[in-house]
């Protein structure tokens, strides 16, 4: 096990009603502003609980935030906070809102000339509008980790960013905001939280084995609750197992001392910000692709996977065993799988011409280098 520092001071309130609760959690006179998507939380309810919530704050609301959360956008709100004086914002939504809403509390503050900067030149946040957070999509883990991912539409890029200013001083996880989901949008949670627990433990091993077993448990829960959770929406079992699992998978438990990989999921961004694909939609199409080309590098670990999750002997058999359950949730694994994608030789092609040109070294041993994501790719068709 290697050095690490282990700090998470995301308070959560779990269960549910809990949205009622959140005027405890916001400091007395403050001005807020609710921040929130497309619409869906006023058709579910959760709008009206979280206004009736707000009654005694004076606050103003910012929609529209869009799935993989805009630059363009968030600037809007970034404009308001600074006229309106904000001092608390209110994240409603999944990992965009959350996302969004984490960028909107660095951006106001930031002094530079352009706080995008903050994601592709890992400017330093040096002072965030305090935040928190009302989970309405179990998947990302934005609810309780300081990072988020921000595309700029005019350049069709998609960069994340992380600041110990930017974790959410609360989160309320109320396993009931899950019903209105639609199964796309379940699947999608499922596969992220999956590939979140993989990119921090299928690398090599160091002997965290405590590390290991907390994945291999995350992993466990995914596996017995996915496809109830997808198939059967009134299940607040298997919902309140999945919204605890994405939680964990991505708050710093199973990161602490050990390698971590994100290769698929950078690779993933890139497909997203040139294809508009939803986030985990990629992450099913890459992972199959990424473990394959990697295999004699992460043997140990793919072994070690396959037989404490899937119960088979060969890493082959482990990657084919999760793209089966990728695809069981209804999650698509190949190009073939999105024609939306009319291109997708002109979309790989575009990826491996940006990581040559950036000189872009993927993996936990920086070794996958543009010709080894064109094989990846090309693997996916
Ligand atoms: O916009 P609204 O109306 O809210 O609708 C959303 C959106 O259309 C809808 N939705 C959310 N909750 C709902 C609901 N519909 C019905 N009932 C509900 N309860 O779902 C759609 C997708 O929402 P979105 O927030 O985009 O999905 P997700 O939570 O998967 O977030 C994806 C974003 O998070 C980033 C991704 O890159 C992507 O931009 N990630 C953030 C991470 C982090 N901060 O740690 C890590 C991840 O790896 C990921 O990169
Ligand atoms: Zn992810």
């Amino acid at each position: 096990m290697r050095h690490f520092q282990f700090y998470n001071p995301v308070k959560i309130l779990f269960g549910a009603g809990q949205i009622a609760n959140i005027a405890g959690q916001i400091p007395q006179g403050s001005k807020v502003m609710m921040t929130y998507g497309g619409g869906s939380i006023k058709k579910n309810g959760i709008y009206q609980q979280v206004t009736k919530a707000l009654s005694g704050f004076e606050y103003v609301e910012f929609s529209g935030i869009e799935p993989n959360p805009c630059y363009e956008t968030l600037m809007k709100a970034v404009e308001i906070v600074r006229k309106e004086n904000v001092d608390f914002l209110l994240a409603v939504g999944g990992g965009s809102v959350i996302d969004g809403t984490k960028f909107i509390a660095a951006a106001a503050y930031f002094e530079g000339e352009d706080p995008y900067a903050i994601c592709t030149e890992n400017a330093k946040v040096r002072k965030a509008v305090p935040f928190g957070a009302v989970l309405t999509l179990p998947a990302t883990g934005s609810e309780m980790n300081c990072g988020g991912v921000i595309s700029r539409r005019s350049t069709q890029e998609k960069f994340a960013f992380s600041s110990r200013q930017t974790f959410p001083r609360f989160s309320i996880l109320d396993p009931t905001v899950t019903l209105t989901l639609p199964k796309r949008q379940r699947a999608n949670g499922v596969v992220d939280a999956f590939v979140h627990v993989t990119e921090q433990y299928l690398t090599y091993p160091v002997q965290a084995d405590l590390q290991d077993r907390f994945s291999e448990a995350i992993l466990h829960v995914l596996v017995d609750n996915g496809l109830r959770y997808v198939d059967e929406p009134e299940d607040m079992d298997a919902a309140s197992n999945i919204v605890w699992a994405c939680s964990m998978a991505l708050n710093g438990l199973v990161a602490a001392g050990v390698p971590e990989d994100w290769g698929t999921h950078l690779i993933g961004h890139e497909i997203t910000a040139l294809t508009g694909l939803d986030h985990a939609q990629t992450l099913a199409l890459v992972w199959p692709g990424l473990q394959a080309e990697m295999m004699e590098e992460k043997k140990e670990k793919l072994l070690q996977f396959g037989k404490r999750i899937w119960q088979v002997d060969r890493a082959e058999e482990a990657i084919c065993k999760t793209e089966e359950f990728f695809r069981r949730l209804g999650e698509g694994t190949r190009f073939s799988d999105y024609p939306q994608v009319s291109d997708p030789q002109a979309v790989i092609e575009q990826i491996v011409a940006r990581f040559k040109e950036r000189g872009t070294l993927l993996g936990e041993r920086s070794d996958i280098d543009y010709a080894k994501v064109r094989r990846i790719l090309e693997s996916r068709k």
